[in-house]
């Protein structure tokens, strides 16, 4: 089975390893922060344990764990046939990685980026070899959501493209095709709007988190609602994603908001911290907070 090298092991990246090794391939883990790779590798043995007690994962969750290997630089990317990027939503330092791994991997290995936002046009450009860079944007929790974004860039190549998808598909997720490179691809388009909204209605003092939440799932059968979704990915990630989405000219779809900027001052960056749209109890207990009184 083909290596495939992992960088950024937070929400996404530790999410992103966990299923490709389900899926019966060698995994390599980096991170700069060494807490967040102690803490993926936590979450993970958690995740497989419970997801093999239910019988929901066709090898032993040790099998699965024996897999992923933490690495503490980049020096395995070359023995790598893959490598997805999952690091912070920035785009000069998602380009300059992938400036790095074109510079160091034979031009058979394929670079992916699990953006958000950003085109893969742009994430590629400072790369020799723009046809081996394709997006793979998961959705998270990883282990829990099937849909994968597959995403070709301007140059990235037909055979390229087809792996991309093939590979998606060999580990079990289901992949979608985003046949042109515009920011937020397809699925973020459609929920940034909602979002956009969603936030406005409590901003304006309309409806409060835990109506808008209820309401989405009892109106429109959303498995949780779009404040539970944000608290879910954190509150410092949507706002990178916003000031993304802003700096490529996309900013009706996500608007840059006050509320946002506050919760993020505020330390309420979701359910990983127990506190962001809503409090968290430490058993996961989820209990109202009035967010328009920061
Ligand atoms: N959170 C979501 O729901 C979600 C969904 C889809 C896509 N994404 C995208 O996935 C990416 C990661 O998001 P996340 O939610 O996992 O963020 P996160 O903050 O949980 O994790 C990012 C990790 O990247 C590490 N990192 C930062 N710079 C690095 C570098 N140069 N080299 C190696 N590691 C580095 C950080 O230490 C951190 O552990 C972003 O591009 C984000 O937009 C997020």
């Amino acid at each position: 089975m083909d290596n495939v090298l992992v960088i950024g092991a937070g929400f996404m990246g530790g999410g992103i390893a966990q299923v490709v090794a389900q899926g019966g391939y060698t995994v390599y883990l980096q991170d700069i922060n060494p807490e967040s790779l102690e803490r993926t590798m936590a979450q993970i043995r958690w995740s497989t344990d419970k997801l093999a007690s239910k019988g929901k994962i066709k090898d032993s969750a040790k099998t699965v764990q024996d897999r992923i290997n933490v690495v503490k630089d980049l020096s395995i990317a070359p023995k790598c046939q893959w490598v997805i990027e999952v690091v912070f939503e920035d785009e000069k330092m998602k380009k300059d990685l992938f400036k790095e791994l074109d510079a160091t991997c034979p031009v058979e290995t394929i670079l992916a980026s699990n953006t958000s936002s950003i085109p893969i046009t742009r994430l590629a450009s400072l790369t020799k070899h723009p046809e081996r860079v394709a997006g793979m944007h998961f959705f998270g929790p990883v282990p829990m959501m099937r849909l994968v974004e597959v995403i070709k860039g301007e140059k990235t190549s037909d055979a390229v493209f087809k792996k991309s998808v093939d590979f998606i598909n060999s580990i079990g997720q289901y992949p979608v095709k985003v046949m042109k490179d515009i920011p937020g691809f397809i699925m973020n388009r459609v929920s940034g709007v909602a979002f956009r909204e969603a936030l406005s209605l409590v901003e304006n003092g309309i409806a409060t988190v835990e109506d808008v939440d209820k309401g989405m799932h009892y109106g429109f059968n959303w498995n949780i609602g779009p404040f539970e979704i944000a608290d879910n990915a954190g509150i410092d990630t949507y706002v990178r994603v916003g000031r993304s989405f802003a700096a490529l000219g996309a900013g009706d779809i996500v608007a840059a908001s006050p509320l946002m900027e506050k919760m993020l001052k505020a330390g309420r960056l979701g359910r990983k911290v127990g506190k962001g749209f809503y409090d968290y109890t430490p058993d996961g207990k989820q209990v109202p907070f009035d967010v328009t009184k920061l």
